[in-house]
């Protein structure tokens, strides 16, 4: 049986083969694109090099990409639903299209040397056509060629067979989709993969990226015709083991054993507790990465820091229905560094912040957990009658952590009941709320974004050189996060950064902008881009070549870009902020623009 190690290597090893360049894994939390919280797919670290940026790994490239995509998070606990997973993809940048993708496809899940799939259990699904697109023939015509029959190929409409882009705007384009057909007969004459049936499992899908969707909704032609795939390993591997849910993979087993050892329950003895064994397995998982990233946040309210809470705190919530000690959560994250870290070795290397970080979490959580029991007292001699309205129902859950069964559990214990019809309304309204939140963060999207982004990032790099200028030549990144409207840095200092210091780091930047000087890009194999003098981003993984922006006499930065033109286009520069990030780490917000020209 295929193990989820084999199958990272061999689909590596195949478009290795294949010519392709193997690059690192991007962060989980994306560098330049302030409209998602995190990277949801192979291709999102690849957006300017799909839009026609050139790539200095080549025309071809392979990876495995660590993914987070939380909009569905509380499904998760079913048989398939993660909110981490990773993805097996390879990309032509403007070098192959269909015939050569779907030849491949097929020798990679066909051929005995490869995956070796039966060919008779396999199908697969063709784009439609539509007013944006035509019919795919072409992909249809390729799939014949390989002997897959006509009743195996199925044209699907726009909802099922177009991908992208990941965000508002961006690449995109029709796709073909691989699918296992499993032992479930078909549900009707017209059972397609587009049913939910069960009888088809998709593994694989191959985006055809040749469109750029604007603003406005239409979708303009690229100028280069690319491949984007994407097979994700959770799900393919149950698929090849044969087992009824991802979490008996030997991806999860390791993880699923410790829970059972902790709390000495048993998956699979009954609903309740093997739903909360996926869920403490899942969720500890996508924390242990969040925690474990090159770019990695801790627990906070806001945006990935708040997402990586609501993660934490539910795993000790549903650890704590089977009986989960305290302290349980920091040993389950020790068997996942322990079984991931040959893939990715930031997670070895952050082992002992992602426990801390964990228990840390796990005590407030247990205090707000007194908070909120003092919260439901107060609450209940205010009511008028029995019923505790969903709305407190859902303040305690989401404030204090309180899940529904536990309030009615203690409102019966006082002859109340709750509303929960009201809970349900309240809820669903939340859900909205942060779906829309976590998936996309303003309106704009990446698109009409982008150019400012462009602008803070080379605003970012002055920073960084400005105070390695002012305050000391061993200032190193420690962090970066840009928003449409400010750049947010982190780097290490021990103390406060005076006004002054501050003034005269604004100074700096401000003359490279009123300089006006050109932002220019070279590519390099990355020891000779170290030899140069560059500054490299904090621990970020490179690939074998890299780029290295240079902006004159001011700043040397390997870096993905993109960037500004010329400086003159930051107009101006202002800190708004310094402030303590952690121990040792200090942080400045600042923004640009003509009104800070100085
Ligand atoms: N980007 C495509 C996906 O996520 C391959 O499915």
């Amino acid at each position: 049986m295929i193990k989820a190690n084999e199958l990272r290597e061999k689909f590596i090893q195949f478009f290795k083969e294949k010519g392709h360049a193997v690059i690192p894994s991007a962060s989980v939390i994306p560098e330049n694109d302030p409209t998602v919280l995190f990277t949801t797919a192979g291709m999102h670290p690849l957006v300017p090099y799909l839009l026609g940026a050139h790539h200095p790994e080549g025309t071809r490239l392979t990876d495995v990409q660590k993914c987070i995509r939380t909009g569905d998070i509380d499904e998760v606990g079913d048989a398939s639903h993660l909110t981490f997973f990773e993805m097996l993809g390879n990309w032509s940048l403007g070098d192959y299209f269909k015939k050569e993708m779907i030849a491949w496809s097929w020798e990679f899940l066909t051929d005995e040397k490869w995956l070796g799939l039966d060919k008779e259990h396999l199908a697969f699904s063709v784009f439609a056509g539509d007013e944006t697109a035509p019919r795919d023939e072409e992909s249809y015509g390729y799939w014949r060629e390989m002997g897959v029959p006509e009743d195996r190929l199925f044209f699907l409409p726009r909802e099922n067979n177009w991908w992208g882009p990941a965000g508002i705007t961006g690449p995109c384009g029709p796709d073909t989709e691989m699918f296992i057909i499993r032992d479930v007969p078909p549900c009707g004459p017209n059972c397609s993969p587009a049913c939910d049936c069960g009888r088809y499992l998709e593994i694989w899908n191959d985006v055809f990226m040749q469109y750029n969707k604007q603003a406005d909704g239409s979708f303009l032609p690229l100028a280069q015709k690319n491949v984007d795939t994407g097979m994700g390993l959770e799900r393919t591997i149950g698929v090849l083991q044969n087992v009824s849910s991802v979490y008996e993979t030997d991806l999860f087993l390791p993880i699923i054993g410790e829970i059972e050892t902790l709390s000495g329950k048993k998956y699979g003895e009954d609903e309740a507790v093997t739903r909360a064994m996926r869920i403490v397995a899942d969720h500890i998982r996508s924390a242990t990465f969040i925690l474990g990233d090159e770019r990695g946040v801790t627990p906070s309210n806001v945006d990935q820091g708040y997402v990586l809470r609501r993660l934490i705190r539910r795993a000790v919530r549903f650890g704590m229905s089977i009986d989960m000690p305290a302290g349980s959560i920091g040993k389950i994250a020790q068997v996942i560094v322990r079984e991931y870290k040959h893939v990715y070795p930031e997670l070895g290397e952050k082992e002992a912040f992602i426990v801390e970080q964990l228990t840390l979490e796990e005590n407030r959580f247990a205090a707000t957990i007194t908070q909120g029991l003092k919260e439901f007292e107060k609450v209940v001699t205010h009511i008028q009658g029995t019923v505790l309205p969903g709305k407190t129902a859902f303040r305690l859950y989401d404030t204090f952590g309180y899940p529904l069964e536990m309030t009615i559990e203690l409102a019966k214990e006082r002859g109340f009941t709750v509303d929960i019809d009201g809970y349900n309304e309240a809820f669903k309204k939340h859900q909205e709320k942060s779906r829309a939140g976590s998936e996309q963060r303003f309106k704009g999207g990446l698109a009409d974004s982008s150019e400012q982004t462009a602008h803070l990032h080379t605003a970012t790099h002055l920073l960084l050189a400005g105070l390695k200028k002012v305050l000391s030549p061993d200032i190193i990144q420690k962090g970066s996060n840009i928003t449409a409207e400010r750049l947010r840095f982190d780097f290490n200092f021990p103390r406060k950064v005076t006004r002054e210091e501050l003034d005269q780091v604004e100074d700096f930047v401000n003359e490279a902008i009123n300089a006006g000087v050109d932002v220019t890009m070279e590519e390099m194999p990355l020891e000779e881009a170290r030899k140069s003098g560059a500054t490299g981003t904090f621990s970020s993984r490179y690939g074998e070549r890299v780029k290295v922006y240079t902006i004159g006499n001011y700043s040397k930065e390997i870096c993905g870009g993109p960037h500004a033109t010329n400086t003159a286009q930051l107009e101006g520069f202002k800190i708004k902020k310094e402030e303590s990030s952690s121990a040792g780490v200090r942080r400045i917000k600042a923004v640009i623009g003509p009104e800070y020209k100085k």
